[in-house]
């Protein structure tokens, strides 16, 4: 059974004033458990979008979603935050770490939705599987950008997922920091979860088995191997 699917999936804003934006426009993809699926598009394709609605965060406007043979949007607000919980990781774009929490508060809040027994031991063996034992007791504002993103990830393993979304998760690394989080995302799909990572970087999306590119709110279809190869371009 497919993890999580997305058939025919759009999203308009209306802003008052604006007009309207269409974010995503009749994307369906699925994923399967194991796998390590990779979405790449330009800055404003929808790919934040698209995790956000994949994750029970956002609405579409059409289309829908099948989350571990649910659809989310269907559930009551109460179960559907805990059906996430129980789910779903989701490592955002901006972090969303809580300012005034330290690294071991911020990343033993994702058990407060499911109160897992063994939330403390495994929340510190994350962090120190992560490198930051030292940073244990600091709170956001006193961490690097690379800290940060991997107490956001650390968070997001801890209910043990299904599903893990990472949204440009390593935006802003530098190469080592962002081989630790790939390496993770990596093995968190060989060990039987489903990973779905969005970014522009071409480094972080050739950890992925797979790759969809995007534009405009659509997945790009690939090239038909029967059509015939465009005609060369005339010289001016
Ligand atoms: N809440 C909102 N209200 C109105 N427009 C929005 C809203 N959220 C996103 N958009 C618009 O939808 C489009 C897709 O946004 P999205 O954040 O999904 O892009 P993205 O691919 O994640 O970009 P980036 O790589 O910069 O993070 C953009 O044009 C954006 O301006
Ligand atoms: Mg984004």
């Amino acid at each position: 059974m497919a993890l999580l699917e997305l058939d025919r999936v759009s999203k308009t804003f209306r802003t008052p004033g604006n007009g309207s934006v269409h974010a995503l426009d009749g994307l369906s993809m699925v994923l399967d458990a194991g796998q390590f699926l990779a979405l790449q598009g330009p800055s404003g394709c929808g790919k934040t979008t698209l995790l956000l609605i994949a994750g029970g965060l956002l609405e579409p406007t059409a289309g829908s979603v099948r989350l571990n043979g649910q659809n989310p949007y269907a559930l009551t607000p109460d179960r559907r935050a805990r059906f996430r919980a129980e789910t779903i990781g989701f490592v955002f774009q901006q972090f969303h770490l809580a300012p005034y929490l330290n690294v071991l508060d911020n990343v033993l809040s994702a058990a407060i939705a499911t109160g897992a027994k063994d939330a403390l031991p495994r929340a510190q063996s994350l962090i120190a599987r992560f490198g930051l034992e030292p940073r244990m007791r600091h709170v956001p504002g006193q961490l690097s950008t690379g800290e940060r993103q991997r107490t956001a990830l650390a968070r997001a393993v801890l209910n043990r997922p299904k599903l893990l979304l990472a949204d440009e998760p390593t935006g802003n690394l530098d190469r080592a920091s962002a081989d630790i989080v790939l390496n993770h995302l990596a093995e968190f799909a060989q060990a039987g979860g489903a990973v779905l990572l969005v970014s522009h970087s071409e480094h972080a999306v050739r950890r992925a088995q797979r790759v969809i590119p995007m534009r405009d709110g659509k997945a790009v279809p690939p090239p038909d191997p029967a059509a015939p190869s465009p005609a060369p371009k005339q010289r001016e």
